[in-house]
């Protein structure tokens, strides 16, 4: 029997793709995994740092500083790389048009390499740049999936955790839509425990704190950037949530997480980018899960896809 080793290529190495590379490393997720980054000496500088973590890790692996040629018989190739967030800037859309040529030269390098794995995209605007991966690269959408609003489900989860003193893995809430202002709760379909988060919120009057569904999903929204503003920069959270998704891809999971995917046809949304829950697995988003919305819900989602829409008009690609 061919032993099928699992190789990862992680393109950008700043804080986010270091990180996300540690976090793989850390849970020993594949058997070899290379770093690239425009600045060589930095991916050089980032593999030797963690080949000295290997020692101490559940399992060898392989990491060294690569290049394209890298990619060709990759399973993963995870894209962090992108134009650095306009000064005094909250807006994720505003690192659009200088990431655009970054992203077209990187995903045709990639693409002449011979690549027919699957792409996770975490640059932003990370919805709009894993359409464009999309378009520049012609593999299949199930192989082209963005990190999406898998951070923010579980920054909420963890907010609405606190709440109640609980394991946020014991809260099932989704944000779905755009990663940035337009995105949306899915309240109808949220529990804590199995019971409707509705009937939480009304049933603990004094734990709720007076939070609403509004100032909970503003919460979520500013997350980020009470981060990136005290630090220049968000990782660990980022880098996590980009594992989990790794995971299920590599180990086959079919674990549901909401990221990034071509969306055709449910909730009457055609031919956008954004975040639904997925089925992710070897084959990459295996299929989306149309959970019920609300009416409101609905019109929410739509308004999200709609306005990424809009910016693919304005793409000079
Ligand atoms: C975040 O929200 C990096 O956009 C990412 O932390």
């Amino acid at each position: 029997m061919k032993f099928q080793k699992s190789k990862v290529v992680v393109i950008g190495v700043g804080n986010v793709g270091a990180t996300t590379a540690y976090s793989i490393i850390n849970q020993g997720l594949c058997e070899e995994i290379v770093l690239m980054d425009v600045n060589k000496e930095k991916a050089v500088g980032e593999t030797l740092d963690m080949q000295q973590a290997i020692h101490f890790m559940n399992r060898n692996m392989v990491v060294r500083a690569g290049d394209y040629v890298d990619c060709k018989d990759a399973d993963i190739v995870i894209i962090t790389a992108s134009a650095p967030m306009p000064k005094d800037s909250n807006d994720r859309l505003e690192m659009l048009q200088p990431s655009i040529h970054i992203m077209k030269d990187i995903v045709s390098s990639v693409m002449e390499s011979g690549f027919n794995g699957i792409f996770i995209v975490v640059s932003n605007p990370v919805d709009i740049m894993t359409y464009l991966v999309w378009k520049f690269s012609g593999l299949p959408a199930s192989q082209v999936i963005g990190s999406g609003t898998a951070l923010d489900t579980a920054r909420l989860c963890c907010s609405l955790a606190s709440m109640y003193d609980l394991d946020s893995k014991s809260v099932h809430a989704y944000i779905l839509g755009e990663h940035g202002d337009s995105e949306m709760v899915a309240w109808s379909s949220s529990t804590i425990g199995g019971k409707l988060l509705s009937d939480v919120l009304s049933d603990n009057v004094e734990r709720t704190q007076n939070e609403t569904e509004e100032s909970l999903l503003e919460q979520t929204k500013q997350a980020g950037w009470e981060i990136f503003s005290r630090k220049g920069n968000t990782c660990y959270g980022i880098a996590a949530s980009t594992t989990a998704i790794v995971k299920s891809i590599l180990f086959n999971e079919n674990r549901i997480l909401p990221v990034s995917v071509l969306v055709n046809g449910i909730y009457g949304i055609e031919n956008v980018y954004l975040s639904v829950p997925t089925i992710l697995n070897g084959s990459g988003a295996k299929e989306t899960v149309e959970i019920r919305l609300d009416e409101k819900e609905k019109k929410a989602l739509l308004e999200s896809a709609t306005l990424l829409k809009s910016i693919y008009t304005d793409l000079q690609v």
